[in-house]
């Protein structure tokens, strides 16, 4: 049987994979989309809680994290979240803004799914879902890649099989393994917007698992103010999550969990309500919980009447300061992404193509582009997968 030929094939239904094969497609080139899952964008489907946080309005490139920062530029500028935005509005798709920034559907995920797939459709875009690529070569100008024992050729191979986030949903590293086949460089990867776990001697804060508070988490120079979420295996919630993407091993991370009070809160506290109990007082801020397990690690206990203002205000900068020493992450199992991927040294910005391997992109998480939590990645996936799209 002879190979089918394609102008462009496209390895990954995700986010970015989708988003290049339809803008391929629409510009009248000839598409072989392939997935080994049954059906696209699965990620898309569980994203958001359901309803898919699609984008970001803040996107800019300094809220991602890549060996080379400025390299999403050129792809955000020529793809942004108005341009998302406009394809949702012309689909009918009502959404909203939660907080931050970050738009959501006020419906399902799924009508995301639908949108993309309608714009392939337009687009005339093949498909090969729940199929296994065995063999990816590359001689003549132009790859082959053997699907289910078919082989199909083309002048373009988008690498959009995404990271080792979430194995269990279909995640691999197939991604960066072409890419070291065709010698490109893969930058380090390490989950991301991952919960931290804590060890033993941290057991006290693993016992208030479902107590969440706004917090603001340090590591370096970098921190977040969102909500934290303590759990039977450490911390979690999106100011954790945020925080993880940067984190590095055997490293503290510090936490304020007063933010809205000044150095002398309790001081005041003291002078208005000394009659009230340390914890008591913590508690008009904090969970209960939380207030009691803090008081009781601080050693401060009975009413405030009987500290010492200064014993007050070095709690107050503690409070503001707390230290943790994660022993690790709850891994790729749990992480919303891979950080790290095939190196941004290798692609040209405009179109995601390899500068030394002729009709060679990699697109979406599958690069070196990590975004924060709030809909950016998928912003990058939109971007990434539109230049690539308009490139082949
Ligand atoms: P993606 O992982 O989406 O797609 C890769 C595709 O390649 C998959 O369909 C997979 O089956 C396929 N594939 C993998 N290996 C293959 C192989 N060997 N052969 C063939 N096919 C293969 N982001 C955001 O901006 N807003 C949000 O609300 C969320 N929410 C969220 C929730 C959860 C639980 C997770 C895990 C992640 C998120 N994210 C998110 C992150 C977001 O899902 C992610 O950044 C994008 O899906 C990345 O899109 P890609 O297309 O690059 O990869």
């Amino acid at each position: 049987m002879s190979a089918a030929h394609y102008d462009a094939i496209i390895l990954g239904a995700g986010a970015a994979g989708l988003m290049a094969a339809l803008t391929a497609g629409q510009r009248g080139r000839r598409v072989l989309l392939v997935d080994h899952a049954d059906e696209p964008g699965k990620k898309i489907l569980i994203s958001g809680g359901g309803r898919c946080n699609f984008t970001n309005i803040h996107t800019a490139a300094d809220r991602y994290i890549s060996e080379n920062p400025h390299f999403a530029r050129s792809a955000f500028a020529r793809y942004t979240p108005a341009d998302f935005i406009g394809m949702v509005n012309r689909h009918g798709i009502a959404w909203h803004e939660k907080t931050l920034g970050q738009l959501f559907c006020d419906g399902s995920a799924r009508q995301i799914v639908d949108m993309l797939m309608a714009e392939c459709r337009d687009g005339g875009v093949t498909y090969a879902f729940g199929q296994s690529v065995s063999t990816v070569d590359h001689a003549d100008g132009l790859y082959r890649v053997t699907i289910d024992g078919r082989d199909h050729h083309g002048p373009a191979l988008i690498l959009a099989t995404g990271g080792l986030s979430i194995p269990k949903m279909g995640a691999t590293g197939f991604a960066f393994e072409i890419a070291r086949k065709f010698g490109l460089q893969v930058v380090q990867t390490r989950p991301a917007l991952v919960p931290f776990t804590l060890g033993e001697d941290e057991a006290l804060f693993r016992s208030l698992s479902g107590v969440s508070t706004d917090v603001v988490t340090h590591w370096g120079k970098t921190a977040f103010r969102e909500a934290a979420l303590f759990t039977h295996k450490g911390l979690s919630g999106p100011a954790m999550l945020q925080i993880s993407s940067y984190w590095q091993h055997r490293t503290p991370i510090a936490v304020n969990f007063m933010p809205e009070e000044g150095a002398d809160w309790l001081v005041e506290e003291k002078r208005n309500r000394p009659r009230a109990a340390f914890r008591s007082a913590l508690a008009r801020r904090l969970p209960e919980r939380l207030a009691e397990a803090l008081g009781s690690r601080l050693g401060l206990e009975g009413e405030l009447s009987g500290m010492k203002d200064a014993d007050l205000r070095k709690a107050q900068q503690q409070l503001a300061r707390w230290p943790f020493n994660p022993n690790g992450t709850e891994g790729y199992a749990k992480a919303e992404v891979t950080a790290g991927g095939v190196s941004t040294r290798a692609l040209n910005q405009k179109t995601m193509a390899a500068a030394k391997v002729p009709g060679l992109h990699a697109i979406g998480e599958a690069v070196d582009v990590t975004g924060w939590l709030g809909g950016y990645n998928f912003q990058w996936a939109w971007a990434s997968g539109r230049a690539a799209g308009e490139a082949v």
